[in-house]
């Protein structure tokens, strides 16, 4: 069924009037840095929320969601604080937020389907919560600048659905453009789209299926590691506001001094922030070859350093790099679980697929999922 009908047998026959698409995001370096005040350098994914949506008239914000099939309402005028069911928290959350932005909501009904993994290391909560913000400013007849409307979001996400997670998502998903990458600089909130020449190049996705309880805990630990590596590193240079302050000469003295788990992290962020960068360079200069070579090398790095891999994620990135014709692969969002990116020569794709369905598939309960995506616009509205 079409999800126009699928509307229609949801909210008993009344009409859907737009439709909002929010992409999923794929980071293709630059991990753990955002909260650092680093760069990131993330893609919008061609998957995309998508949230159909229109008026009614009983005061309430009906929301149905296709993956959960269930509907909640919310009074337009009292979101109310988070309650259950925990999906429809990112959808209260960007509701109260915008009424506390003095915006008058109005009634409406909202269908949800996601063609973008849910839970699954591509953020599906970020394409929720500006897809529903957008579909719910679009109802108030107002509009928002894409900056403040991921700052919202991302709000919605901190203080609704208790994640407190850093800014690259929700800029991706309102800032992708088709065909580009965006350079994002977390700290002055400024950002460059670099064009991705993938002519004979393909980005694959392999999801593991796999989701680790453990990462809701682990990351906010590393967010307080990485304040007290900051702390440290502050008592010889009290000129140094976060870790993308640091060099890597400031902080190599400091192996025999700190804490290894904390001297760990530290090096992680620094490197990875070049790294980020140098990878800007390469895609400005159309070399893929130096591209690949970092995203390994941030891979070793989330491994071995940060320590937010998994065995499922290593090991689709060990296959990987026994590919001929793959630049480089690595884990991609917060880890513990979740998808590996590879970039692939558009001949060789064919060869990673058999390769992963021979050795990956064989070795696990789940096999890995894998398909490809690429660069794409943000968030959308459009009338039906
Ligand atoms: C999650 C967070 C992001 C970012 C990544 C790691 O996806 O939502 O803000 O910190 O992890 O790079």
């Amino acid at each position: 069924m079409d999800l126009k009908q699928r509307y229609k047998q949801t909210f008993g026959d009344s009409e859907p009037e737009f439709l909002v698409r929010a992409p999923g995001r794929v980071n293709l370096i630059g991990e753990h840095t955002d909260y650092n005040e680093g760069f990131v350098l993330p893609i919008a994914m061609s998957q995309s929320l998508q949230v159909l949506a229109g008026a009614s008239g009983d005061g309430q914000i009906a929301v149905y969601s296709t993956a959960f099939k269930e509907t909640v309402h919310f009074s337009a005028d009292d979101p109310g604080p988070p309650s259950k069911p925990a999906w429809a928290n990112y959808v209260r959350g960007v509701a109260a937020l915008l009424s506390k932005e003095g915006i008058l909501l109005k009634p409406g009904k909202l269908l949800i389907h996601s063609e973008v993994p849910i839970g699954g290391g591509v953020s599906s909560s970020a394409a929720l919560e500006v897809g529903t913000a957008l579909a719910l400013l679009t109802l108030a007849g107002k509009t928002m600048d894409p900056v403040p409307l991921a700052l919202l979001a991302r709000r919605a996400e901190h203080q609704y659905a208790d994640s407190p997670c850093g800014i690259m998502d929700q800029f991706i998903c309102v800032l992708g453009k088709a065909g580009h990458a965006l350079l994002l600089d977390c700290r002055s909130q400024t950002y460059e789209h670099l064009p991705i020449r993938l002519d004979r190049t393909t980005l694959v996705i392999m999801d593991t299926q796999v989701r680790h309880e453990l990462g809701a805990s682990e990351y906010p630990m590393r967010q307080r590691q990485c304040r007290e590596g900051l702390a440290e590193l502050r008592e010889s240079y009290p000129e140094i506001i976060t870790l993308r302050d640091v060099t890597k000469s400031m902080l190599e003295p400091f192996e025999d001094k700190m804490d290894m788990d904390t001297f760990r992290r530290c090096r992680h962020v620094q490197s990875e922030i070049a790294r980020t960068q140098e990878a800007a360079d390469a895609l400005r200069a159309g070399d893929l070859e130096i591209f690949g070579q970092l995203m390994w090398e941030s891979h070793e790095s989330l491994r071995d350093d940060y320590d937010v891999s998994c065995v499922e994620l290593d090991y689709l990135v060990e296959i990987a790099e026994s590919v001929p014709g793959v630049y480089g692969a690595r884990m991609t969002g917060g880890g513990f679980g979740g998808c590996a990116i590879a970039l692939v020569r558009r001949d060789a794709v064919g060869q990673l697929r058999s390769a992963i369905r021979r050795q990956y598939d064989s070795r696990f309960n789940e096999p890995a999922i894998v398909y490809t995506t690429t660069a794409s616009n943000g968030a959308t509205v459009r009338k039906l």
